[in-house]
C-alpha cells in the first residue's frame, strides 16, 4: 500500500552509483548496494542503504539478495570506466562490463526481476558525424570501453524481447560535480576527467592542468563536451525507474546530457572563477581518440521522462566539485 519495493544498486559505492543510491533513498525507495569495493569506497554507501560486498557475477549471492529483499529493479552501475585502460587491457573490460553484466542479467531473469537500468555511455557514438548526437544515430564506438558497454545494451535489448523484463540504457555524457549537500562526490585517485583534474589543481593537489589539443575545430580550438551534474544524472535514473514500472512493455535508450557544450578553456575559466585563483595551464598535443566536440541531443529523454535539468550551470557543477574535493582530504 504505497510502500515502495527495494532496488538493487550495483556499484553503489562508486561515484555515480552512490549518487543514485542517495536519490533513491531521498525518494523513499529501499536500497541494497552491491559493490566489490575494487574502485568504490565503503564510506560512499549512503546511510540507510543495505550494503553487501560482493561481485555482480556471483549468481548465488545476487539471486539470494534478489529473493531476500524482493528486489523490483536493478540499477547497474558496477563496471570499469577508464578508456585508455580499456585499450591496454580490453579483456578486463569485456569481462567486467560485458561478461559479468551478462551473468547479472541472467540472474535477474532467473529471479523474476522485471526492470533493469543500465549505465551506458556516449562512448557508444565514437566520433559522431554530426552533433548533437542522437540515439537514432548509428553507434560506432572507437575503444573497447565503448564496445563493452554497447554489447551490454544489445544483450538487454534481446533479453527484454525474449523475457518479461524491460530496461532503460542511459547514455551518459560528461558526468561531473558532486552532491550539492556534500554527501558524495568523485573520489577515485588518479582520475583523468577534466573537471576532477582541474579542481585538484585548484586545491594544490596537482601542479596544473594539461590542455590536450588547441587546434580542434571548435570556437576556441579546445575540445567541447556536454558536462552534466551527477545529481541531475541520478534524478534521471529515478524517473527512468518509475517509467519502467508504469509501462512494463516499453524499454528505452536515452542520452543523458544538457544538449550544450563547454570547451576546455571555458571549464578552466570556471574553475579559476569559483576557486578564486588561477590554475597553471600547459598546452599538450591531442589525446588519441578525442572527438572535437560531443554534445547530447536530449530531446528523447525530455519527451520520454518528466526529467528536467536542475543543475545546468557550469559554475554550479564546478562549485560542487570543488566543495567535494576540499572535503575529500578529510575522508580518504
Ligand atoms: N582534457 C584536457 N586535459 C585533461 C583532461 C581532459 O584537456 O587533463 C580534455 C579532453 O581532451 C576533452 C575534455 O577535456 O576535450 C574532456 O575530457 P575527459 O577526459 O574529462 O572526458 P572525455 O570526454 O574524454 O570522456 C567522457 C567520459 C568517458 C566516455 C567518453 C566518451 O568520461 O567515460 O566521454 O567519449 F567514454
Amino acid at each position: 500500500m504505497g510502500e515502495k519495493p527495494a532496488i538493487l544498486v550495483t556499484g553503489g559505492a562508486g561515484y555515480i552509483g552512490s549518487h543514485a543510491a542517495l536519490a533513491l533513498l531521498d525518494a523513499g525507495w529501499p536500497v541494497v548496494v552491491l559493490d566489490n569495493l575494487v574502485t568504490g569506497f565503503r564510506w560512499a554507501v549512503p546511510d540507510g542503504a543495505v550494503f553487501v560486498e560482493g561481485d555482480i557475477a556471483d549468481s548465488s549471492l545476487v539471486g539470494g539478495l534478489i529473493d531476500a529483499h524482493e528486489i523490483a529493479a536493478i540499477m547497474h552501475f558496477a563496471g570499469s570506466v577508464v578508456v585508455p585502460e580499456s585499450v591496454e587491457n580490453p579483456l578486463k573490460y569485456y569481462d567486467n562490463n560485458t561478461a559479468r553484466s551478462r551473468t547479472l542479467v541472467a540472474t535477474a531473469i532467473a529471479h523474476q526481476v522485471r526492470h533493469f537500468i543500465f549505465s551506458s555511455t556516449a562512448a557508444v557514438y565514437g566520433i559522431p558525424d554530426t552533433i548533437p548526437a542522437s540515439e537514432s544515430m548509428p553507434t560506432d564506438p572507437i575503444n573497447p570501453y565503448g564496445r563493452s558497454k554497447l554489447m551490454t545494451e544489445w544483450m538487454l535489448r534481446d533479453t527484454a524481447a525474449a523475457h518479461p523484463m524491460n530496461y532503460c540504457a542511459l547514455r551518459y555524457f560528461n558526468v561531473a560535480g558532486a552532491d550539492p549537500a556534500g554527501r558524495s562526490g568523485q573520489s577515485t585517485a588518479g582520475a583523468t576527467h577534466l573537471i576532477k583534474v582541474a579542481v585538484e589543481a585548484a586545491l594544490g593537489k596537482r601542479d596544473g592542468v594539461a590542455i590536450f589539443g588547441t587546434d580542434y575545430d571548435t570556437p576556441d580550438g579546445t575540445g567541447v563536451r556536454d558536462y552534466i551534474h551527477v545529481s541531475d544524472l541520478a534524478a534521471a535514473h529515478i524517473d527512468a525507474l518509475e517509467k519502467l514500472i508504469a509501462k512494463p512493455n516499453d524499454s528505452h535508450i536515452l542520452n543523458c546530457g544538457y544538449g550544450r557544450g563547454f570547451s576546455v578553456l571555458e571549464v578552466l575559466d570556471s574553475v579559476d572563477r569559483m576557486a578564486g585563483s588561477q590554475i597553471s595551464r600547459t598546452m599538450e598535443p591531442r589525446r588519441a581518440g578525442d572527438p572535437d566536440a560531443l554534445t547530447a541531443d536530449n530531446r528523447l529523454i525530455l519527451g520520454t521522462l518528466p526529467w528536467r535539468p536542475e543543475h545546468d550551470d557550469l559554475d554550479g557543477i564546478v562549485r560542487d566539485a570543488l566543495a567535494w574535493e576540499k572535503s575529500l582530504g578529510e575522508k580518504a
